[in-house]
């Protein structure tokens, strides 16, 4: 259990879900745990499932100057960063004929620009080695009735992580995408629950998946940890898919 050892991993979206599931798994392997989230309860109760000293900042990763004041704390508090989990996404079932302005601005502003400034800001810090994990989504190569806006946040990912593995060419530095398929969490609970069809969604889902369950937040982990680790270290500009085969058949 000590496939991280010594590693600094920054987890955003860590007090909730595949995130939090991916700090407890990441921290049991050694790493410290940096956890970045907006609701300080939920990062307060999630220390407490972490443990290994982790630690919390609270921080909204659409606003440019708290991500400033993210960073100055890790580099104050630990000097570098080996692991980034660019996780913290959001999105709204919307279909087309129905998409709010609101809800794209703040599903672009969180899911891309969030994505896009939690990584550049962080590259001061990132270490030789270094891995950068982006959360990508079946949903960024599939169609989705009334999930596009949060589909095309996806796929905008997809390409970030190709186009940054030529960037950071020469810098040790590597980018990945994990995508996941329908994961339980308390994000798909709040996405689907104004469809008023939730289990209905789900279950239709389900009977789509090879394997034949929903995933779970651990099984995203588990692949989040492979691209964290060293094991991974000749992996760049890829697409790890976690999805019970929903995207490959
Ligand atoms: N569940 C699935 O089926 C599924 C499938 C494919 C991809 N994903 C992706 O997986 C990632 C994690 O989602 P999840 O399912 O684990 O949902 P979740 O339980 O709702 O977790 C989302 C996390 O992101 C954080 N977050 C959201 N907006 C933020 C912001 N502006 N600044 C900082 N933190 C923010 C939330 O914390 P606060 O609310 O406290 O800020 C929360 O910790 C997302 O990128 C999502 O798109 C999920």
């Amino acid at each position: 259990m000590s496939r991280l050892n010594g590693k600094i991993a920054v987890i955003t979206g860590g007090n909730s879900g595949i995130g939090l599931a991916s700090a407890i798994r990441f921290a049991a392997e050694g790493a410290q745990v940096i956890i970045v989230g907006r609701r300080q309860e939920q990062l307060n109760a999630a220390l407490q499932q972490i443990g290994h000293d982790a630690i919390a900042i609270q921080a909204d990763i659409s606003s440019l100057d708290d991500l400033d004041r993210v960073y100055a704390e890790v580099k104050a508090t630990k000097g570098r960063i080996d692991v980034l989990f660019a996780n913290a996404g959001l999105g709204d079932f919307q279909p087309l004929g129905a998409i709010t302005e609101e809800s794209f601005d703040r599903t672009f502003g969180t899911n891309v620009k969030g994505t896009l400034f939690t990584v550049q800001k962080a590259l001061p810090l990132m270490s030789t080695g270094g891995s950068v994990i982006l959360t990508g989504s079946t949903t960024g190569t599939m169609g989705t009735p009334a999930f596009s806006v949060y589909s095309a946040t996806k796929a905008a990912l997809r390409n970030f992580a190709r186009s940054w593995a030529l960037d950071l060419k020469g810098t040790g530095i590597r980018v990945n995408v994990i995508s996941p398929g329908p994961i339980s969490t308390p994000g798909l609970d709040l996405a689907l629950a104004p469809t008023g069809q939730a289990e209905a969604i789900v279950d239709g889902m389900v009977a789509q998946l090879p394997v034949g369950r929903i995933g779970q937040p651990e099984d995203v982990a588990a692949a989040a940890l492979f691209l964290a680790s060293d094991e991974s270290s000749f992996m760049t500009g890829s697409e790890m898919f976690v999805d019970g085969g929903f995207a490959q058949v």
